[in-house]
C-alpha cells in the first residue's frame, strides 16, 4: 500500500513527507499549472525532494502515440528512468502504453473511468492504472465499485496492474478505494492532513494536558 501527493507544490510535498509516510507524487499538466514556476522546473524541483526508492508520476501532454513515446523518454531523460509515465487511456494512449511497456517503461495509464478501460490498459501493459474516483462519480457512476470490480479482476487473472486511486475530493472517498482494493492513493495536500487529524484528537490532547497541569501545576 502506498500514499502518493498529488501535488507539485514544493512547500506542502517537503512539508508532507516531513510528516506522513509519504512515499511519492503524481502529477498532472492542470496540477503543474497552478504553480508560479515553469513546469520543467517544477518537475525537476519535484524530482530532487524524492528519494531513489520513492515514485514519480509524470503526465505526458502529446496526443499521438509516437509523440507520447518521444515525450516519455524525454521525460525519463530529465527527472529519473524509474520514473512512471502518465499515459491517458485514449486510443493513441493503448498504443503508446503497449509501446513502452514493451520497452521496459514504467507506465501509469491515468484518466480511467470504465472497468473496461482499465481492462484494455492493464492488457496494453499498464503498471498502474488511475481510476478518476471522484470524477467518476460526478458521471452517476461509482468509482469506488469500479475499483472493486478491477481489483478482484487483476487478483482472479492473477494481473500484475496494481491500482493507483486518483481524484478524491474527500477522505471518505480515499478510506473506500483502499478499503475496496486500490494498492495506492494519491491525494492532494489538503486532504493527506485531512486524513491525519479529527477533533476528537486534538480534545484529548487537550485534556490530558489540563488534567496533567491542574493536578501537579
Ligand atoms: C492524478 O494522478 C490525477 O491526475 C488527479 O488525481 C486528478 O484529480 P482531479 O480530478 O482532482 O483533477
Amino acid at each position: 500500500m502506498k500514499l502518493l501527493v498529488d501535488s507539485a507544490n514544493l512547500s506542502q510535498i517537503k512539508k508532507l513527507k516531513n510528516i506522513f509516510p509519504v512515499t511519492g507524487v503524481t502529477t498532472n499538466p492542470s496540477i503543474l499549472a497552478k504553480e508560479s514556476l515553469l513546469p520543467q522546473e517544477s518537475l525537476k524541483e519535484v524530482n530532487h525532494l524524492l528519494g531513489p526508492n520513492e515514485e514519480f508520476h509524470v503526465q505526458v501532454l502529446s496526443e499521438n502515440a509516437i509523440e507520447m513515446k518521444e515525450e516519455a523518454y524525454r521525460l525519463l531523460d530529465n527527472y529519473r528512468d524509474s520514473l512512471y509515465v502518465k499515459i491517458p487511456v485514449s486510443e493513441q494512449g493503448y498504443k503508446a502504453i503497449g509501446m513502452l511497456s514493451k520497452e521496459g517503461v514504467r507506465v501509469t495509464a491515468t484518466a480511467v473511468f470504465t472497468v473496461q478501460q482499465g481492462i484494455l490498459a492493464s492488457l496494453a501493459g499498464a503498471d498502474y492504472i488511475a481510476p478518476y474516483v471522484n470524477r467518476i462519480d460526478n458521471h452517476n457512476a461509482d468509482g469506488i465499485e469500479l475499483i472493486s470490480k478491477l481489483s478482484s479482476f487483476f487478483e482472479k487473472e492473477q494481473i500484475e496492474t496494481k491500482i493507483l486511486a486518483a481524484s478524491f475530493k474527500n477522505t471518505k472517498q480515499i478510506e473506500d478505494a483502499l478499503l475496496h482494493g486500490a494498492y495506492s492513493v494519491t491525494a492532494p495536500p489538503s486532504l493527506v492532513r485531512e486524513m491525519g487529524s479529527h477533533t476528537g484528537t486534538s480534545d484529548a490532547i487537550k485534556g490530558f494536558k489540563n488534567d496533567y497541569s491542574q493536578a501537579f501545576k
